[in-house]
């Protein structure tokens, strides 16, 4: 995946402190070639103004990145359980909760099932460039042929496990929108968290996260998380427990999102959570549509 990637860090790179009147924001105009943020750098070096509404605040270059993918090599491989975390961070911090915590999360499971027998074979997925604009994610199902594509017969995201103010989300997929199976696994997350005796809470497909493009894509698909930059509510402070009027998750892309950012309990149960996810479809797709 060829992807480009804004080099954020002050002090390195074209536009770094001379921007003037420009503000100095993360640009999210993915396609900006090096060529073109080169021809911006001069401009501004020479005090030109531009229309427009982000810039970049230092180098651009042409990056190179990769999915890493891991399937079992028991199981029926006509009939693939995937799951997946995303390995990179934005540039402003290291990225721990979102989403080191998803990608522990699956390596803890990937091990675990190595002491199991499978039915159904597992595939798990840690994405690049996911905060780039999913492009791991969206590439990959891009180059599924429709056969590969009908053979994933439903795809996890787990994004975000461990928030330290968290609550327990789930996509609230829905089989007459989603594709069919999306409200299954909904159901399979509600019916562990009751299991578990934690409250959740339901959360819309808003198109933030990997689950994208598979669902796009005609791939049953949903997912579960701990929360990012929204503000906790006094009514979710109830059902969850931490502190009203401050997000899920204070560090969110910034850079104190490092080993001191994750909530234990939330990152523990979600974890096994994973595991019964994986350990359910892996067995058997019975009850599920085709
Ligand atoms: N995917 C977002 C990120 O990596 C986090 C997020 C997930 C935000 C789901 C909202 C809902 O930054
Ligand atoms: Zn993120
Ligand atoms: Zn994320
Ligand atoms: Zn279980």
């Amino acid at each position: 995946v060829a992807v480009v990637i804004y080099n954020n860090v002050p002090g390195q790179g074209l536009f770094s402190g001379t921007v003037g009147t420009i503000k100095k924001e993360q640009v999210a105009t993915l396609g900006v070639t090096y060529e073109q943020g080169t021809k911006w750098a001069q401009a501004l070096k020479e005090g030109a103004s531009f229309n427009a509404t982000a810039w970049v605040d230092s180098y651009v270059k042409n990056a190179r990145t990769l999915n890493i993918i891991a399937q079992t090599t028991a199981g029926d491989p006509e009939n693939v359980v995937m799951l997946g975390a995303h390995s990179d961070s934005v540039t402003a911090g290291p990225g721990i909760n979102d989403d080191g915590s998803g990608s522990i999360s699956l390596l803890e499971v990937a091990t675990a099932l190595t002491n199991y027998t499978v039915n159904n074979q597992v595939r798990f997925a840690w994405w690049a460039a996911e905060e780039e604009g999913l492009l791991g994610s969206d590439y990959y199902v891009s180059q599924l042929t429709p056969e590969e594509n009908s053979k994933i017969r439903v795809f996890m995201d787990y994004d975000m496990m461990a928030s330290p103010n968290f609550a327990y989300q789930v996509y609230d997929a829905n089989n007459e929108v989603n594709p069919p199976g999306s409200g299954e696994l909904k159901q399979l997350y509600i019916d562990y968290y009751n299991s578990q005796g934690v409250n959740h809470t339901l959360i819309p497909f808003d198109g933030r996260s990997d689950y994208d493009g598979f669902i796009k894509n005609g791939i049953p698909g949903g997912g579960v998380a701990t929360g990012a930059e929204v503000i906790k509510t006094p009514e979710e402070a109830e059902l969850f427990g931490g502190i009203a009027g401050i997000p899920y998750d204070p560090c969110y892309h910034e850079l104190c999102d490092d080993t001191n950012n994750v909530n234990y309990t939330a990152w523990i149960l979600n974890t096994k959570l994973i595991a019964h996810s994986v350990a359910t479809y892996a067995a058997s797709f019975e009850g599920f549509p085709e």
